[in-house]
């Protein structure tokens, strides 16, 4: 039906005749011309229709919004003083000679090129919001990821396997997706959070290297990087230490950023401890664009009169720390209170701070409700610790340790939005040396930091039971400007490794073969030494066409209630499908 595609068309093409298909994204009448913006997937061609051809112009006066268009003419460069060079296309226009409506639409709910309008619109009629230029990028970009990703893979052995979507449970940590059973009444499949299981299987099968670009099904609570199914690009290999698969890894992710973006990843991927990561930056997924860290100060106020610094200060779970903001000294009363409101959302109970006007005249030369509180030395050493200088300010907390680096890590990020202290470019690290196990206060039991497949640090493999706290894992997380792309680990492929660790977790002997007897089984035929990953492909695509939400990047997503509102699911099923699957719901409250 067309020679060329209307966003391709430029210069080279003028004196040219051409036939282009496409949606009306505007039309403007200009005294006796009528110009129509057409849109399709490479970009937008303004097209004229004089009203020599009679005709044709009654016809392109009826032409709407998002009417299909089909448009024969001649490529001619733009008048002097239209160019638009903002526009790939804008140095020239296609003058109509042919018109042909191939379809027309009802005047669309919102206008596609306005920014204000309510994401829930935007979902309901996603087929129209996909049509946005924005759109189709990202879903081309998309697809130039995932292409590159196979053929990477394929290069380098990898085979590519799918695994069951109707399954067991498998312990990522979230709710579970249920399937009810109709043929084993009460009975429930689970929607695999991930691959995890079928994906040693296959290494215990003799794979060698396996990998899937999957969808995955995950109950919690979503935000702007968390949709309740995401995809994943997984991969396990055997015969592999960590050192091998972060290599071979990070060699992929070049590449991917060399082809993509044509952006060069220089042959650094940092790696930072787990607790070196919280310390400097309260989060095991530091944004190392940004150069603000927190600095312990603890050990200088153990003895100080102010409770608030001093309580956490002699709790062994605390921390008392300081995170300093150059030039931070210039925020107002009505600032600060902001960011006081917004750490408390992280349960931090207040932000104290200091407000350095002149660092070299000690403590006159500053300014705070809690100096009175603090003995020169402190302050002193406060000043040296933070490296503060006159014009900044330094932000204080002090609670329980992990209070303290969610809400200091949370706010090193927003007031570097703010104040523009977030630089250009992508860096990558690798966060390792995970605790194996943390420790739920509540339930008073151990829980698995990465998942229970995960092996335990070499370091001492004895002191498992006697020390589990201690015990670090071999997990690795992939992080790139302060998302988490990607996490795996070197897995345990011995037996009694895997039994004691359920063991820890507080599964028996007997739910241990109930819930993985099929995995233990596995472990004792000759299971390889075996490891992974898994990149959150979502979050990846995300980051690199600058979108907000992964919401952005997928075709169809869900809301952040865990809904579709374009074709209206979940929705209520028919009591003949309820009896077969022998469910019986409970009435709503108001009819019993
Ligand atoms: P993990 O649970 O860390 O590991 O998940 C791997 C990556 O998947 C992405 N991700 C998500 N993306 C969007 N929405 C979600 N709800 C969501 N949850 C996770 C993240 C994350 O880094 N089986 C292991 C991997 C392994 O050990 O090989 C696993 O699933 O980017
Ligand atoms: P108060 O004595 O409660 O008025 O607090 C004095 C200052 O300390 C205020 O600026 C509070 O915001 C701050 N503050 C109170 N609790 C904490 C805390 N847990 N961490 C950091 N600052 C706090």
């Amino acid at each position: 039906m067309r020679t060329h595609f209307c966003g391709e068309l430029n210069r080279e093409h003028i004196d040219q005749t051409v036939t282009v298909c496409g949606w009306v994204n505007r039309r403007r009448d200009h005294g006796g011309v009528i110009f129509v913006d057409l849109r399709d997937k490479k970009g937008i061609l303004q097209v004229v229709f004089d009203p020599d051809i009679a005709d044709m112009f009654a016809l392109a006066e009826s032409v709407r919004n998002e009417f299909v268009l089909k448009v024969t003419g001649l490529i001619r460069v733009r008048p002097e003083g239209t160019l638009n060079s903002e526009m790939p296309t804008g140095e020239v226009e296609l003058l109509a000679g042919e018109l042909e409506i191939l379809n027309q639409s009802e005047t669309p709910p919102f206008q596609l090129d306005d920014d204000d309008v309510h994401d829930d619109i935007r979902l309901r009629y996603r087929y129209l919001d996909l049509r946005r230029p924005e759109m189709q990028h990202r879903m081309q970009l998309r697809a130039a990821v995932t292409h590159y990703m196979r053929s990477w893979l394929e290069e380098n052995e990898f085979l590519d396997i799918e695994t069951p979507m109707l399954t067991r449970a498998t312990p990522e940590g979230a709710r579970d997706y249920l399937v009810p059973s109709r043929t084993h009444t009460g009975s429930f499949f689970a929607l695999p959070q991930s691959p995890q299981l079928f994906k040693q299987l296959l290494m215990m099968s003799g794979m060698d290297r396996y990998y899937q670009i999957v969808r995955c099904f995950r109950d919690e609570d979503l935000r702007a990087d968390r949709q309740p199914e995401f995809t994943q690009l997984d991969i396990e290999t055997s015969f592999m230490d960590e050192d091998g698969i972060m290599g071979l890894m990070e060699a992929m992710v070049q590449g991917l950023f060399k082809s993509v973006l044509s952006v060069d990843i220089d042959n650094d991927f940092p790696r930072m401890g787990y607790v070196e990561a919280m310390e400097r930056y309260g989060s095991d997924k530091p944004d190392l664009r940004i150069s603000l860290e927190l600095k312990t100060i603890s050990d200088l106020l153990s003895d100080v009169e102010f409770k608030v610094f001093s309580g956490p200060a002699q709790d062994p779970q605390g921390r008392v720390a300081a995170l300093r903001v150059p030039g931070g000294n210039s925020l107002t009363r009505k600032e600060i209170d902001g960011y006081t409101e917004f750490v408390g959302r992280y349960g931090a109970r207040g932000l104290a701070y200091i407000k350095c006007n002149d660092v070299a005249e000690g403590r006159e030369g500053l300014q705070s409700p809690i100096l009175k509180f603090l003995p020169d030395e402190a302050i002193g050493e406060i000043l040296v610790r933070t490296g503060a200088e006159s014009g900044d300010l330094i932000f204080f907390g002090a609670d329980k340790a992990n209070i303290v680096n969610e809400s200091l890590g949370a706010l090193r990020i927003r007031v570097a939005q703010d104040l523009g202290l977030v630089e250009d470019g992508w860096r990558f690290l690798w966060v390792v040396d995970f605790p194996m196990f943390a420790h739920d206060e509540r339930e008073n039991r151990w829980s698995a930091l990465h998942h229970p497949f995960t092996a335990p640090g070499t370091n001492d493999v004895d002191a498992l039971e006697a020390n589990p706290g201690g015990m670090l894992s071999r997990a690795y997380d992939m992080v790139l400007n302060g998302t988490e792309l990607g996490g795996g680990s070197i897995r345990i492929h011995q037996v009694e490794m895997q039994q004691r660790v359920l063991k820890l977790l507080g599964i028996d002997e007997q739910e241990a073969e109930d819930k993985f007897g099929f995995l233990l089984n596995a472990l004792r035929y000759g299971c390889p030494p075996h490891g992974g990953i898994a990149f959150g492909l979502d979050r990846m695509i995300m980051l690199m066409s600058g979108a907000s939400s992964i919401r952005d990047v997928m075709a169809f997503p869900k809301t952040q209630t865990a809904s579709c509102l374009l074709t209206s699911a979940p929705s209520p099923v028919s009591d003949k499908q309820l009896r077969e699957l022998n469910i019986r719901l409970r009435k709503p409250q108001s009819e019993t």
